[in-house]
């Protein structure tokens, strides 16, 4: 029965949570393995480790065909297919750190019953071809191996898991690449197979596309400040062409999070490691370095000196929706205000705190409002629906000065400054 697998899911984070839970979802057996105690324990207790809107009520209501385990015999018993989602951070030189993924990969040695090793997280090309000789040394020369990169965003993970704009299977194994198309019967979108190394490839070019947009919009808006254009509408009807399409084109305080960061670095250096300097990559995350700083020097321009002010931090999680803080553009903004004497208090509904050191020295509200009073300045971090609600008239009173970055576009310029704000915005006159 095709929809009825046995399949092991290596490494509960956000993808192998995600994984299990939606390949549960489609009618297959899950075993989710994962090393860290903790996370088992949580998940065993029926709570979910991380924040991910209805990934708990999935989890839920595929509690008969969904386990979770310490143990890897139990993971690999039975199991026909594998999934590898473990995390791959980057190393001290920018490089994939793939430590995990080898650990997983040496611990099948074994399990030669499997048909399909799949690897889910993202990693340089050629990987693949690692893993492959791997498994061949492990005695698992029957198992295939197939590439199937993950393109789901935080905060609507199951979603996107479920209906996917296309689903990639890179394999040089027939067999084992319609075993694991087979697995997504039940969701409605083009399955793409090519070979190993380009699916590995589509993973990387398609996050380093989205972050060139987001820094072409940041570039176009510092242009469109300079000049007295409005960077909302000229990206509002720039996007308005068919060719071009509306997504990722707004302009902000840089982009974060777990993969952009990470994945066009990884990317770049992977390239320098070959001799060759990819000119367009390299701008597109220098742009987003510097776009991450342009917070500071506005307050500066009408602030001065930095030194003893108190600096509020609207949101910290590098997108709404989120707990996440990792490569979150307000832990830059909060260590440059450190370094410039600023005392920084902050708010946001979720982030996971502690996680990310310049926090240490921060104040953290439990309400924008707090975080607010006495301020001499106030920065819109992440767009956080919530700040939209605040009572902007009532904060202008209660800050020492009314000051506020909006490094989201997130409020009406004309109505915050009827109420006495020096308001700055990204790319608006
Ligand atoms: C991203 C990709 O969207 C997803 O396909 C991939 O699998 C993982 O990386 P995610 O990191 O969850 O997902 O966040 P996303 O919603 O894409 O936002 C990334 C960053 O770009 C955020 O910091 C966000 O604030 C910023 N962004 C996004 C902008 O500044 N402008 C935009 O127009 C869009």
């Amino acid at each position: 029965d095709r929809q009825n697998r046995q399949v092991a899911v290596f490494g509960a984070g956000y993808i192998g949570l995600v994984t299990s839970a939606c390949l549960a979802e489609l009618g297959h057996r899950v075993v989710l393995r994962d090393i860290d105690p903790e996370k088992v324990r949580i998940l065993l207790a029926g709570d979910v480790p991380i924040y991910e809107p209805g990934l708990g009520d999935m989890i839920a209501r595929n509690k008969e065909r969904l386990r979770f385990t310490l143990d890897l015999d139990e993971a690999l018993e039975g199991a026909e297919v594998a999934y590898v989602c473990v995390d791959t951070p980057p190393s001290v030189s920018g490089d994939a750190d793939l430590s995990r993924v080898w650990s997983v990969v040496r611990s099948l040695a074994g399990a030669a019953h499997l048909r399909a090793v799949v690897v889910k997280s993202t990693v340089p090309v050629g990987t693949g071809a690692r893993a492959r000789a791997a498994l061949d040394e492990a005695g698992l020369t029957g198992t295939g191996y197939v590439s199937n990169p993950e393109f789901t965003a935080e905060g609507r993970a199951v979603s996107d898991f479920m209906n996917p704009d296309r689903i990639v299977i890179g394999s040089d194994d027939p067999a084992a690449a319609a075993l694991v198309a087979g697995l997504h019967e039940g969701i409605d979108a083009p399955v793409v197979t090519m070979d190993v190394r380009s699916a590995e490839m589509v993973k990387l070019a398609s996050n380093a596309l989205l972050a060139t947009r987001i820094s072409f919009a940041n570039e176009i808006a510092t242009l469109c400040e300079n000049t007295g254009a409005d960077a909302m509408e000229v990206l509002g009807a720039v996007g308005l062409d068919h060719r071009l399409g509306p997504h990722f084109l707004r302009p902000g305080i840089g982009w974060g999070g777990s993969c952009f960061p990470k994945d066009s670095e990884a990317l770049r250096q992977s390239a320098s490691n070959t001799g060759f300097h990819p000119m367009l990559l390299s701008a597109v995350i220098d742009v987003n370095n510097i776009q991450k700083r342009r917070a500071v020097q506005k307050l500066k321009d009408v602030l001065g000196d930095l030194a003893g002010r108190e600096i509020a931090l609207l949101g910290m999680a590098f997108k709404p929706g989120t707990d996440d803080m990792r490569e979150a553009p307000s832990t830059v903004l909060a260590s440059r205000l450190a370094a410039e004497g600023a005392h920084v208090r902050c708010w946001d509904p979720l982030a996971r705190q502690g996680e990310a050191e310049p926090w240490l020295s921060a104040t953290r509200y439990a309400s924008p409002d707090e975080a607010l009073d006495g301020a001499d300045a106030a920065v819109v971090v992440t767009e956080w629906p919530q700040l939209k609600d605040v009572d902007w008239a009532r904060a202008a009173a209660a800050m020492r000065r009314p000051v506020l970055f909006d490094g989201r576009n997130l409020l009406d310029p004309v109505r915050m400054r009827e109420l006495g704000f020096t308001y700055m915005s990204v790319g608006r006159p």
